[in-house]
């Protein structure tokens, strides 16, 4: 089995002040460990207070949770890959649902984030989601391999490594109405096998990531699922000791 990854989508909370009470509070539960990988993805303007918190914590991984796809240039308010890698992230999220269904990206700037982020070597967490209508229309496996083939349009095989997926239905988000674990293991296989379509070789190594109203209730029985690889989550992260008993799960 892969090593789980324990990512926290912090969004828009936690100002740099309350970063670094939430770093003290976290660390002084979770000692370093060898069998599980845990990623932050602060707001940018908190970014570096958690790099400040985290700088005797290298173990402790940090992604920002969006970027523009020009490497720099005149477009006010954004940050580039090589600004994030350079400021210390090694991941991006890219095309999150508040993303697509709040900003209105579209599958086309998903796919030329993804690949600024491997050219800037920036590792991509790609999310795909059906929305709630979309399922209940029974379009779940078409909505996310679709979002996962415009998503690598243009990611090669030699690429494989600096990607990995989050399934986030987008009913489940902040709506405490989770995916069951077959609910996750099923659009999880699907998306396993067609990332073996597009990418040939290395399906195998991108770990997949479930994501909607995880709680410490419901993560142990998600992370066991098959094909379930580590968990994002978003409002149970922003609480120190609960995401902390989250990543001991
Ligand atoms: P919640 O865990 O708050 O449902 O958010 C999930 C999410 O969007 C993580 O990216």
């Amino acid at each position: 089995m892969r090593q789980p990854i324990f990512a926290a989508n912090w969004k828009m909370n936690h100002a740099p002040a309350d970063a670094a009470v939430f770093m003290r509070t976290f660390l002084a539960h979770f000692g370093k460990r060898q069998d599980r990988s845990v990623i932050f993805f602060p707001p940018a303007l908190t970014f570096g207070a958690v790099v400040g918190a985290l700088k005797d914590r290298p173990d402790i991984l940090l992604g920002v949770q969006n970027i523009h796809w020009e490497d720099k240039g005149a477009f006010t308010g954004e940050n580039s890959a090589s600004i994030a890698r350079a400021s210390g992230a090694k991941y991006v999220l890219v095309g999150h649902s508040e993303r697509r269904h709040v900003f209105g990206e579209t599958d086309e700037q998903v796919a030329k984030k993804v690949a600024s982020a491997t050219r800037a070597g920036l590792t991509a967490i790609v999310c795909v989601g059906e929305t709630g209508a979309q399922r209940e229309a029974g379009e779940t496996t078409q909505v996310v391999l679709s979002q996962l083939r415009a998503a690598f349009a243009h990611v090669t095989n030699a690429e494989a490594g600096n990607v990995m997926v989050a399934y986030e239905p987008v009913w489940a988000i902040g709506t405490g109405k989770t995916a069951t674990p077959l609910d996750a293991s099923t659009a999880h296989i699907a998306l396993r096998a067609e990332l073996g379509r597009i990418l040939d070789s290395g399906s195998l190594a991108v770990p997949i990531l479930y994501g909607g109203s995880v709680n410490r209730g419901n993560a142990a029985e998600l992370l066991g699922a098959p094909d379930v690889d580590g968990l994002l989550v978003g409002g149970a992260s922003l609480d120190a000791e609960g995401w902390a008993s989250i990543v001991l799960t």
